[in-house]
């Protein structure tokens, strides 16, 4: 494999993980850095749990710009930060950290949030007062993309299969923003939530790789007409919700936009430059493909 030059002048910027192996990020921002000709790398950390705080306070004294975090350090970094945004507050959850190093100090953001926003925008799917919104799922993920949401005016539904992790996000989602129009229920009430849907979003991990054949969809629920399917998941390209509900009528969306632009929105956060977004969509495809 062809390293490319290093010197003294690279910046490293990289991704906090465990496990980080199957990460994307590194391919995708070193593809970016390579076209922009930066001397910049993106470098996979595996980091355990237990050694987060000495890696955090490690990447500060190594100079590094930033870092992503993944599964399982995106709630369990916060305290370990000296400042935070306010979509993190909201969201509960930091995915990218950005470096000051002349001040020694780390600052948490969330681009997962954003990145969903942006890939919604770019595939013309506007959420508004009109809008019915199901979520299916009430961990990390569908926290951030609730909250994403809320402002927007639409009424959004949770369904969990543990009906009081949803009923959590809703009443913090309501005690943010007064009037948010939010409700949780438990998955026997899907059919009663979602005939009317106009937009569901898988934020579960089910269907995942490699259990492609599951679906958090019951099999008894009809897909609602004229609705927009979202799946949050990119590994497999194509889940099996996806494909249900398109032989339904659906338009469906996969979840790789949002990979895509939540790095491109920390690849700027961390350079101040705009990443080539349609390089870092074909290498991700590229390795995709192969899996
Ligand atoms: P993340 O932070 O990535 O969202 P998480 O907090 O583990 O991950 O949340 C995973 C979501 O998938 C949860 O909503 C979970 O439901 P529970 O809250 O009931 O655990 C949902 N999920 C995972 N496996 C599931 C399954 N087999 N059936 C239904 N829901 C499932």
């Amino acid at each position: 494999m062809h390293i490319g030059h290093i010197d003294g002048q690279t910046q490293l910027v990289g991704i906090m993980g465990y496990p980080v192996a199957h990460s994307l990020s590194p391919e995708m921002h070193n593809a970016a850095f390579a076209e922009l000709g930066m001397n910049w790398r993106y470098v996979p950390l595996l980091v355990p749990p237990e050694r987060l705080a000495e890696a955090l306070r490690g990447v500060l004294a190594l100079g590094f710009r930033g870092v992503n975090v993944t599964v399982p350090h995106k709630v369990t970094c916060i305290p370990h930060l000296d400042s935070v945004t306010e979509a993190v507050t909201i969201a509960g959850a930091v995915n990218t950290i950005r470096i000051d190093a002349s001040k020694g100090r780390l600052e948490g953001l969330n681009t997962d949030m954003s990145g969903f926003l942006t890939d919604l925008a770019v595939n013309h799917v506007s959420v508004n007062e009109e809008s019915r919104v199901v979520i299916l799922g009430a961990g990390g993920a569908a926290r951030s993309i609730g909250a994403g949401l809320a402002r927007s005016g639409a009424h959004i539904t949770f369904v969990n299969r543990t009906v009081e992790r949803g009923v959590q996000i809703a009443d913090f989602l309501r005690s943010s923003w007064e009037g948010c129009k939010v409700e949780a229920v438990g998955l026997e009430q899907l059919a009663e939530v979602s005939h009317d849907a106009t937009l569901i979003i898988n934020a579960t991990s089910v269907g995942m790789f490699p259990y492609i054949d599951a679906s958090p969809w019951r099999d008894d629920v009809p897909f609602p007409k004229d609705a927009v399917l979202y799946d949050t998941i990119y590994r497999p390209l194509q889940t099996k919700l996806m494909r249900d509900a398109e032989r339904s009528g659906l338009r469906v969306i996969g979840g790789l936009g949002m990979l895509i632009y939540q790095g491109a929105a920390a690849f700027e956060l961390w350079t101040g430059k705009k990443p080539p977004i349609e390089l870092m969509r074909q290498v991700c495809l590229r390795r995709l493909s192969e899996s």
